[in-house]
C-alpha cells in the first residue's frame, strides 16, 4: 500500500477477480460503500458477484441492470447492489429510495456511480476495473475515509496471497 491509502491488483482471469471479490467479502464490516467503476464489461458485476457469493448467498447473483438493485440478505449483514449505468436523473434514485439503503447497517456496492454525482454520495472504498493483457484486468483500490482505509489494512495479507497465486498460476 503507498500513502495513499491505494493499491492496484493484477486479475488475470475471471476467476482472479472473482478471488478479489472473496478477499473484500472477508475484511468488510458494515456500514461500508464500494463504487464499482470501469467500461462495459470491465468486470465489475463479476467482481460483485466473488464478493457476494463469499458471504454465503446461494444460487443466481444477477446484474441489476435492469432492477437497479438487487438485494441480498446475507448472515452477517444486509448487501445492496446498484448498477445506475440506466439511471439518467439522479433524483430518480431519491425516488428509488437509495438514502433509506444507505441509513441502513449494509454493504452498499454501486456500478456506474458516476451516474449519482449530483447526490455527493461519499464511498469508503472505490475500485477501478480497467482491461489489461488479452482477458486480465488490473484493479485499483482507493479509500476515502477511515473505514475504507481500515478494511485495505485488513485485507493486505488477502491481496498479497492472491498476486502470488496470480504469478504461481503464470509459472505452470
Ligand atoms: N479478468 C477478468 N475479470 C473479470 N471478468 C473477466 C475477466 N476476463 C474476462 N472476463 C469477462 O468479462 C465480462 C465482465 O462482465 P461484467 O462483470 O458483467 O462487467 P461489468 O459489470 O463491468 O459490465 C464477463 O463476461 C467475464 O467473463
Ligand atoms: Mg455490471
Amino acid at each position: 500500500m503507498n500513502e495513499a491509502g491505494t493499491r492496484a491488483i493484477d486479475c488475470p482471469d475471471e476467476a482472479a477477480t472473482l478471488r478479489l471479490g472473496e478477499c473484500l467479502a472477508r475484511a468488510i464490516e458494515p456500514p461500508f460503500i464500494i463504487f464499482l467503476q470501469g467500461d462495459l464489461g470491465a468486470g465489475k458485476t463479476t467482481l460483485a458477484r466473488g464478493l457476494i457469493r463469499t458471504l454465503g448467498v446461494q444460487g443466481a447473483i444477477k446484474s441489476p441492470t435492469f432492477t437497479l438493485v438487487e438485494p441480498y440478505q446475507t448472515a452477517r449483514f444486509a448487501v445492496y447492489h446498484f448498477d445506475l449505468y440506466r439511471v439518467a436523473d439522479p433524483q430518480e434514485l431519491e425516488l428509488a429510495g437509495l438514502r433509506d439503503y444507505l441509513a441502513e447497517n449494509a454493504l452498499i456496492l454501486i456500478e456506474w456511480p458516476e451516474r449519482a454525482a449530483g447526490l455527493n454520495l461519499v464511498p469508503d472504498m472505490q475500485l477501478s476495473l480497467a482491461p489489461s493483457a488479452v482477458d486480465g484486468r488490473s484493479v485499483e483500490i482507493a479509500t476515502s475515509t477511515p473505514a475504507g482505509a481500515a478494511v485495505l489494512a485488513r485485507l493486505a495479507p488477502c491481496l498479497t496471497q492472491h498476486q502470488a497465486l496470480d504469478r504461481s498460476g503464470k509459472l505452470t
